[in-house]
């Protein structure tokens, strides 16, 4: 039987890089919907759910891409409570990851645990937070104990980021104003953990300013030069750039991510039921 997987996306476009890695890791046909809305899932999940028998719905399942950490986990909670209308043998497997950023943070945060052992009480910032990857490695840190620090070019989208993360997964994240040299310096002035998570080509955290402090590991997911931290290259996988400091690159980081995605997408076929969230993909990457 086909393996199925129905790609749903509140963009106007499907992401090609989603869609080519769901080829590459087992599914067989792939149906692209796009510029979805809750409203719309009602008639994909009844599609989904009652066109084979329950016990082949392990071959049918739901990929939620998009730009958009918010909208996705508001399609996934209305994907539950369809379910939840449903008899318990009408499920699919359902998988969540806008923009890579749940892989691309699990692998960015597991990474950095492998280098501390213990995240519990360190003082994390994520410069240029705001993007999906920033904000689920937020997410990922807190709920490992660490004290995290979100920073923007404006005070304004990073109280707003703080609160959505909130309202979603029930963690407490401190906004910041970083843009520029001053107020960056500022930002990682107590931080044991840096991430910079910026837009590609952008670097944001010069050698400068992070030989004052005692950061012990540095990390950053561009993987376009120039890199996000200068001095971190793309390919360090946990090195030790500077005595004391270890840096992360974002090839070292992407290896692990695109492994956890091939991972995630083998495994929605095979279970039927099974909802991939932020802690599952997560427990994948952990254990990778
Ligand atoms: N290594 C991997 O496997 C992997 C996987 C996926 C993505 N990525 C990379 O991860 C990074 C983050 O991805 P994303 O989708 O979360 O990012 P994004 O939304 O494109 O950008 C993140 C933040 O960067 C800030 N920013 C934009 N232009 C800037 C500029 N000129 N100077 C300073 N800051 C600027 C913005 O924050 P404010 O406007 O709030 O300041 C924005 O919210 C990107 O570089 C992406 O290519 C890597």
């Amino acid at each position: 039987m086909k393996k199925i997987l129905a790609y749903v996306t509140p963009e106007k476009h499907a992401s090609v890089f989603d869609v080519i890695v769901a080829y590459d890791s087992g599914a067989d046909v792939v149906v692209p919907y796009t510029d979805i809305n809750a409203g719309d899932m009602r008639d994909i999940i009844h599609s989904c759910v009652f066109t084979r028998h329950p016990d082949d719905l392990k071959n049918t399942a739901i990929f939620i891409g998009g730009h958009d950490v918010d909208r996705g986990e508001e399609l996934i909670n209305f994907i539950l409570k369809t379910f939840n209308e449903l008899s318990d043998i009408s499920r699919v497997s359902v998988a969540i990851d806008p923009d890579g950023a749940y892989t691309t943070s699990s692998a960015c945060v597991v990474k950095i645990k492998n280098s501390l052992k213990e995240l519990s009480g360190l003082n994390s910032t994520i410069l240029a937070g705001t993007g999906p990857v920033g904000q689920i490695i937020s997410v990922l840190l807190a709920k490992e104990g660490s004290n995290v620090t979100l920073t923007s070019r404006k005070f304004e989208r990073a109280k707003n980021v703080c609160g959505m993360i909130k309202r979603r997964y029930n963690v407490e994240i401190k906004p910041f104003e970083a843009k520029n040299d001053e107020t960056i310096e500022k930002a990682v002035s107590d931080s044991d953990i840096v991430v910079t998570t910026g837009l590609e080509g952008v670097q944001i955290l010069p050698r400068e300013i992070w030989l004052k402090f005692p950061i012990k590991v540095m990390a950053d997911v561009n993987a376009v030069p120039p890199y996000g931290v200068e001095g971190v290259d793309a390919r360090d996988d946990c090195r030790e750039i500077e005595k004391g400091k270890i840096g992360i690159g974002a090839l070292a980081i992407g290896n692990l991510k695109m492994k956890c995605h091939h991972e995630l997408v083998r495994n929605l076929f095979k279970e039927k039921g099974v909802i991939f969230d932020l802690e599952k993909v997560y427990g994948i990457a952990e254990s990778i």
